[in-house]
């Protein structure tokens, strides 16, 4: 069956410093008492090597928060999904909304990406979502399945099922205003629904699916107690160890 995954992503937070100040606090604290669900830290490139050693021996996976489209070469600036994995980090937040928006990526570039991750053996955590704007024209649905199929649905099943799934509206996105607990349940049960029909059942009852959009300690439970909703994936909130150990104690009784 899924798994459970609470995935932070640190975004452009934290200095190396503190970056290491948190995840000893972090793996000390989960170590004390275990979480019910995979817990993930997504941090910025130059943190992954630092973070990837400290927390080699604990309970807590690593990832980086994106990685180039291009296997090595003439690209200045840009990090491969080889280089990621060379770290230890075992997973990668691909398409989330501000790379879309703010940098131009592309379906097209997020297939590269998604591709060149697995090729690395990295377990891509792809997001989609839509804006405001298309949630208030009710275009929710077409906008979510268009980034699935022009970016993923080229994979055979094999490749497919080694994907995370991360819906993340972007209007709740560090805005303080969550999606509710039915508008998350709707549309991941409506991702699930597209996944078996592309891939099978069996396939979508395998794929977790995470909600992400100011997800914190307080409405965590709530959000995880979805039959649809597999875990979080956690901006604002992962950036305190309270915080983020609030949200993953969303999976506790
Ligand atoms: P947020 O960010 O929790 O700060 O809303 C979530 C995300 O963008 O992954």
């Amino acid at each position: 069956m899924r798994k459970n995954i609470v995935a932070g992503n640190w975004k452009m937070n934290k200095t190396l410093q503190e970056g290491i100040e948190l995840v000893k606090e972090l793996k000390d604290v989960l170590a004390a008492d275990k979480p019910n669900c995979d817990v993930v830290v997504c941090t910025p490139f130059i943190h992954l090597a630092s973070v990837a050693t400290i927390l080699e021996v604990s309970n807590i996976g690593v990832g980086a928060e994106n990685c180039a489209d291009k296997v090595s070469g003439a690209y200045t600036g840009e990090v491969s999904a080889a280089m990621v994995a060379s770290t230890g980090a075992k997973y990668v937040i691909l398409g989330h909304s501000e790379r879309r928006a703010y940098y131009g990526e592309t379906a097209e570039i997020l297939k590269e990406k998604v591709n060149l991750a697995l090729a690395n053996d990295l377990t891509p955590i792809f997001c989609i979502g839509e804006v405001l704007a298309e949630r208030e024209a009710e275009k929710q649905n077409e906008v979510v399945y268009a980034q699935l199929a022009e970016s993923l649905f080229d994979l055979p099943a094999e490749e497919f099922s080694k994907l995370v799934l991360a819906y993340e509206p972007v209007w709740a996105i560090g805005t303080g205003k969550t999606a509710t607990s039915q508008q998350a349940q709707d549309m991941h049960a409506y991702i699930r629904s597209v996944v078996a029909e592309k891939y099978g059942k069996e396939v979508a009852d395998n794929t977790s699916i995470l909600y992400g959009g100011s997800c914190n300690p307080s409405n965590a439970k709530e959000l995880f107690g979805c039959p649809d909703v597999d875990g979080g994936l956690i901006g604002g909130a992962a950036l305190k160890v309270a915080d983020f150990k609030g949200v993953i104690d969303g999976f506790k009784a």
